[in-house]
């Protein structure tokens, strides 16, 4: 039954009623139609508001196929720039994102990747032979299992949908074209540990499932999301392992503010998310050389208690070749099946001086955005060390 045809039987069960009582009754349908609330019938024109968050619907995991002309390494990547000239503000930041923006190939597709297998097989050349990159970016529990096999078939999937010139289905395996390399399409024989591997060779972007855990509700912020399994390749100044297991608001500790301003409503906001929905938030930073994974550096928390942080001299630096701006595009959904959170985390790492050539426009606003750390934040962002260097290196035309 359509929306006229609602109307019309309303209408039609009604015969006591007077003059008045039609009048209203006429004036509701025509009001509601204005505002396609159908009295009756058909739900097409209605999302059930559990369903709607932030004016998105419910949609499924499946992206359109990309332009047939799209080459990987042609287009230009994002410019991944979400600083404004203004005071900073600790805020969730987060926008709606269409399924079909979530997972991007870009110029960087191979480095990338390349990078990220490094830095899982323990063989990266920025890092000393000794050191354990795997256990600080491979993470496995077996209550995200269910998970890891689920976002394995949806990735797969969604890479032969939206980049059907790359990634196809061939019998019992998916081919990808860039690398020519091939993974099975049954995964259920396949070692979790082993699909992360897979995914690191497949996608750009980092990604962290996380899950809430019965069985630690009793302990601290035990009713929160947990960091349950993942690749988290490409840490910005902490080390995953030591957030790994671990509940949204241990994950984010150091940050100056969170549990006063963020807490509460990323917790609220974790739990009404619903599958298929997507949101998407960018962050920005500076490090003064061209890392990926970075445990021990980058933030002001790392540092030993009662270190000063001194401005560094504009002249001690190489904006070319060491210092990065670097910055994170994050995307969040839930999952259909296992219902787990997935955080998907993209990194563009770029010389400062390339940031500089974007222009005037582009260079104020990072300086303006520089300007507007609060004391507590630039601490943490290790700003009161690079801040200075880099407003006179984008300053000077
Ligand atoms: C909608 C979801 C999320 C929001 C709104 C959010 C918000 C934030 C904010 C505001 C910061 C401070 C620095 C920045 O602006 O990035 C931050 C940092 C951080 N977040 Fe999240 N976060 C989210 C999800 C997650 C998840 C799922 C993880 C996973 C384990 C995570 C891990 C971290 C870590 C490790 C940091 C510190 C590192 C850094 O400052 O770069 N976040 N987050």
């Amino acid at each position: 039954m359509n929306s006229t045809q609602g109307y019309i039987q309303v209408f039609l069960s009604q015969p006591n009623w007077n003059v008045l009582t039609w009048g209203v009754a006429f004036l509701a349908v025509v009001v509601s139609t204005f505002l396609k609330f159908p009295l009756s019938g058909t739900k097409k024109t209605i999302i059930p508001a559990k369903s709607k968050l932030y004016g998105q619907p419910v949609q499924s995991i499946k992206p359109t196929a990309v332009d047939p002309s799209f080459q990987w390494n042609k287009d230009p990547p994002l410019k991944s720039y979400p600083f404004k000239d203004a005071v900073y503000k600790l805020t969730m930041g987060i926008k709606t994102l269409e399924v079909q923006d979530w997972l991007l190939i870009e110029p960087t597709y191979l480095n990338r990747i390349e990078n990220k297998s490094k830095i899982v097989h323990n063989c990266h050349e920025d890092y000393p032979k000794d050191k354990d990159t795997r256990s600080s970016s491979l993470f496995v529990t077996d209550e995200a299992i269910p998970a890891i096999r689920e976002f394995y078939d949806i990735v797969m999937q969604y890479m032969c949908d939206k980049y059907p010139m790359y990634f196809k289905k061939v019998g019992n395996q998916y081919h990808n074209g860039i690398t020519d390399k091939c993974y099975p399409v049954d995964n259920s024989t396949v070692e979790a540990i082993t699909l992360e591997e897979y995914l690191v060779e497949n996608i750009e972007e980092d990604f962290i499932i996380l899950l809430k855990d019965p069985t630690r509700e009793h302990e601290i912020d035990g009713t929160e999301y947990f960091f349950k399994g993942g690749v988290f390749a490409f840490a910005a100044g902490f080390d995953p392992k030591d957030r790994f297991n671990k509940p949204l608001s241990f994950v984010h500790h150091p940050i100056p503010g969170y549990p006063e301003k963020l807490k509460m409503s990323m917790n609220r906001f974790f739990n009404r998310l619903q599958p298929g929905q997507f949101v998407t938030r960018s962050n920005f930073s500076m490090q003064t050389h061209p890392k990926f994974y970075v445990d021990d550096a980058n933030k002001g928390h790392n540092l030993p208690e009662g270190y000063v942080q001194e401005p560094l001299r504009i002249e001690e630096l190489d904006f070319e070749k060491q210092v990065h701006y670097r910055s994170e595009r994050q995307c969040l959904t839930k999952l259909p099946k296992s219902g787990a959170m997935v955080f998907t985390i993209r990194t563009y790492l770029l010389p400062l001086a390339e940031v500089k050539r974007e222009g005037r426009e582009v260079c104020d606003r990072l300086i303006g955005a520089i300007r507007g750390l609060p004391e507590d934040i630039s601490q943490y962002k290790r700003a009161d060390e690079w801040g200075p260097a880099v407003i006179e290196y984008l300053s000077v035309p």
